[in-house]
């Protein structure tokens, strides 16, 4: 690697590794507040991906799980959108009443629980600086899905991780004695669950109480995210609801109807009722302030929910069969973890170097597949979505296989 720096006016000078032509480092000028900031410096893999795309050189996903791009968005949501009045705007800061009855009515509670943002990660924000002062800390799972740090960051919240462990052959253990007693030293005003995780696919099951219990006695609010809830694929769990902390239960439409052009997340709030009563006006004029969810989405809402078990259901199909093809495709020494629930698979991969598997694989099959550490998940193991169309999933996997099998 050649690095040299490039001057560039008053911008800041960059980094640039001249073998690879990539941007390293940008050193800051000051301009963009601290928590703005990008970090340009690349890993190895990063660079190599946005070299391929530079240079044209194909290479197949397979962490691609945008489901638009899979055939599973039912194409009667356009029908029902183009029926909406789209001139009309009568906006409530937490979105539409038929809206929210509509959710109360699938998810439960009364509709006066619920606010509407433009998406899950816009309602994360929404909760960070509802719950947090700037510098204060909540808690976050790792592994765990990787926008929950920045996401903090932009609201200037700081985040701890608490860990799971991987017991195989099909069990996630988290470590809440190790969460009670940071939650007891740090005081974090929130606790993130994901359940079921994302990459890990473990539902939130025999460590709820723990959690709960935590969460009570330190005094911080529970958030769970239940975007990947539905999608059973060999488990299954317990939304988090109703307890005796205050509960903020998140999803959204980009799971739900695997529309995530949609633009439509959900809060809902349970858990002590004089609580409420403080919580509700500070949220009601953070989502005042921003008034973001597109009113013909809105609207659409109680139609587009109807759609939901059918869509859920057919998702649920084509992650079990693509499990199976990928247990059936690889050979055993590459154990495939159980997927409890959500749309990745983990696969151990016994290779020396866990830096290096991936970019083998992108350099050797020109495929590419996000190592586990990019989730903070340790061992050499690949994270892979169960999304694609069957046949092109068999067919990624055939090219896995012989990749990890030359000659068999
Ligand atoms: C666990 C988890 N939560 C939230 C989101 C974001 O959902 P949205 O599109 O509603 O922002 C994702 C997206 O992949 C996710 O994996």
């Amino acid at each position: 690697m050649t690095i040299h720096q490039v001057k560039q006016g008053g911008k800041g000078p960059l980094d640039v590794d001249l073998d690879k032509g990539v941007t390293i480092r940008r050193h800051p000028s000051g301009r963009v507040s601290t928590r703005a900031r990008v970090d340009e410096s690349q890993n190895q893999l990063s660079a190599l991906r946005s070299q391929y795309i530079e240079d044209g050189i194909p290479f197949d996903d397979l962490t691609d799980s945008n489901p638009t791009r899979h055939g599973l968005m039912n194409p009667e949501i356009g029908e029902i959108l183009a029926k909406q009045d789209a001139l009309s705007y009568d906006p409530d800061p937490k979105g539409p009443l038929v809206a929210r009855e509509a959710l109360a009515e699938r998810f439960g509670g009364e509709p006066d629980d619920y606010w509407l943002a433009s998406s899950t990660s816009e309602a994360y924000s929404w909760l960070f600086t509802l719950l947090a002062d700037p510098r204060g800390r909540i808690a976050i799972p790792a592994p765990g899905y990787p926008l929950l740090q920045p996401l903090a960051q932009l609201s200037s919240v700081r985040t701890d991780s608490y860990s799971s462990f991987y017991v195989p052959p099909g069990e996630w253990m988290l470590d809440a004695g190790a969460l009670k007693e940071d939650a007891e030293e740090r005081g974090y005003k929130s606790i993130v669950a994901v359940n079921p995780g994302n990459p890990t696919g473990a539902y939130i099951g025999s460590a709820r109480d723990e959690l709960l219990e935590t969460c009570a006695r330190t005094g911080a609010a529970l958030i769970s995210d239940e975007v990947f809830f539905p999608f059973a694929v060999e488990g299954g769990g317990e939304r988090l609801a109703n307890y005796e902390v205050p509960t903020f239960s998140l999803d959204g439409l980009s799971k739900l109807l695997c529309a995530p052009g949609l633009k439509c997340g959900w809060i809902r709030y349970s858990g002590p009722e004089e609580e409420k009563d403080e919580i509700t006006p500070a949220l009601d004029n953070i989502a005042d302030s921003f008034l973001p969810l597109n009113a013909v989405v809105a609207a659409a809402l109680p139609e587009l929910l109807e759609l939901a078990d059918a869509s859920v259901a057919n998702v649920v199909r084509r992650l079990r069969a693509n499990l199976k093809t990928l247990r059936e495709t690889l050979p055993e020494a590459f154990r495939v973890r159980k997927v409890e629930g959500g749309w990745t698979a983990l696969v151990d991969i016994p290779w020396e170097g866990e830096q290096e598997l991936s970019l083998a694989l992108l350099e050797q099959a020109h495929l590419y597949a996000h190592p586990g550490w990019f989730y903070d998940l340790s061992g050499s193991v690949l994270a892979i979505s169960l999304l694609p169309e069957p046949a092109s999933f068999a067919r990624l996997m055939g090219q896995l296989r012989d990749f990890l099998n030359p000659g068999e």
